[in-house]
């Protein structure tokens, strides 16, 4: 039996219990392990990798392997896998959890090309005993918990993600993410949470919520009116750290923390572009780092100015300078910029 995640009935995957039902969506480009560490500061369930290709997993190629580092106080962890041969989802399993995934997520609704052309993500969810095929192969490889993140469907024509969630339930899947769009939706329009909830109603593992999460008192509401058991943030924390421990704390407790400052913002991107230098080395920090850098600067007065500094960010002092040349401008007339994003893996 599942049971909508309040403070008196925490959200359950398989064996393990969440410290909170607002978790991390994996996120191409995003979600390593500074991002994560940060993202459990701030009171994640769970926190996740981005998509691993399953293939590379088991061939050991060290690009995929080095996206399955795992810090062991940054927890509890899922990794993220992608593919469609069940002895290879299976295998890259039991890899993940050997490094130290707590759970290992499915993606079955990325919408990009190469990954669908190749029968993966939203192709492999078209074909519902082939998933559950794929998904039984790794539940029995793992003692983890093995859950999923689908979309609704392909397209409108053909919403299978009751029925799907049904199936995987069925071979021992422990919990059940869904973004409320088809793949043929991509990004656009809003995302349909009536229809997020006919999978919860279809189930009784945790089902959470995926597409335009951005309002604590929503999240709080959907979870309360038994909706679904809990959400994933991804886009509404782009350049808005703080909108995940708002949503946490507010999921929690009912009471809504202040908007942060502008000094905050600035202040807790400053120490993620830190974290990112700590992990990865000065020059590869300052490449990777340069988006959450240009988020968090577009809200600033004079932002064209400082953006194009951003494009020659390499090394520390110029980082430092640019921060106090944000600090200086203050807020811009257009207020705080929130990224909106075009497409993405899921
Ligand atoms: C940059 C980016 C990368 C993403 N990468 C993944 C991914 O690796 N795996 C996945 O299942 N979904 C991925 N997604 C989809 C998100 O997890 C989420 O389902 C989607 O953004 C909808 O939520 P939102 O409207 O709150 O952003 C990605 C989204 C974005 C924006």
């Amino acid at each position: 039996m599942s049971c909508a995640a309040t403070p008196t009935c925490p959200l359950r995957v398989g064996s393990l219990e969440l410290p909170s039902p607002v978790l991390v969506a994996p996120m191409v480009g995003i979600t390593d392990a500074p991002f994560r560490a940060l993202c459990q500061e701030m009171g994640a369930g769970l926190v996740t990798t981005e998509m691993v290709a399953a293939e590379a997993v088991i061939r050991h190629i060290p690009a995929a392997l080095r996206l399955l580092e795992f810090s062991p106080e940054v927890k509890p962890v899922a990794a993220q896998l992608v593919g469609c041969d069940p002895h290879a989802m299976a295998e890259a399993a039991r890899i993940c959890a050997d490094r130290g995934a707590m759970v290992i997520d499915a993606n079955l609704g990325c919408p990009v090309k190469k990954v669908v052309s190749r029968g993966s993500g939203a192709t492999l969810a078209r074909d519902v005993g082939a998933t559950a095929r794929v998904l039984e192969a790794m539940v029995k490889a793992v003692d983890v918990p093995v859950t999923v993140k689908m979309r609704l469907g392909w397209d409108a024509k053909s919403i299978n993600a009751p029925e799907l969630a049904r199936a995987l339930q069925d071979v021992g899947v422990a919990m059940v993410t869904v973004h409320g769009r088809t793949r043929a939706q991509g990004y656009s329009g809003r995302a349909d949470w009536d229809a997020i909830a006919c999978v919860k109603a279809a189930v009784a593992i945790p089902v959470i919520g995926s597409g335009d999460v951005g309002d604590p008192v929503e999240i709080r509401r959907d979870i309360d009116n038994g909706r679904v058991d809990g959400v994933v943030v991804a886009r509404g924390m782009l350049g808005n750290y703080q909108f995940l421990r708002r949503a946490v704390h507010f999921v929690a407790t009912g009471e809504l923390l202040p908007e942060p400052t502008f000094e905050q913002r600035i202040a807790f991107a400053r120490r993620h572009l830190e974290m990112l230098i700590e992990h990865y080395g000065e020059a590869r920090a300052l490449t990777i780092g340069r988006k959450y850098v240009a988020w968090t600067i577009k809200g600033c007065a004079g932002a064209a100015r400082l953006r194009a500094m951003v494009q020659d960010l390499e090394r520390r002092p110029q980082l430092e300078a640019l921060w106090d040349l944000a600090l200086e401008a203050g807020v811009g007339p257009q207020g705080w910029y929130v990224p909106v994003f075009t497409s993405g893996e899921g």
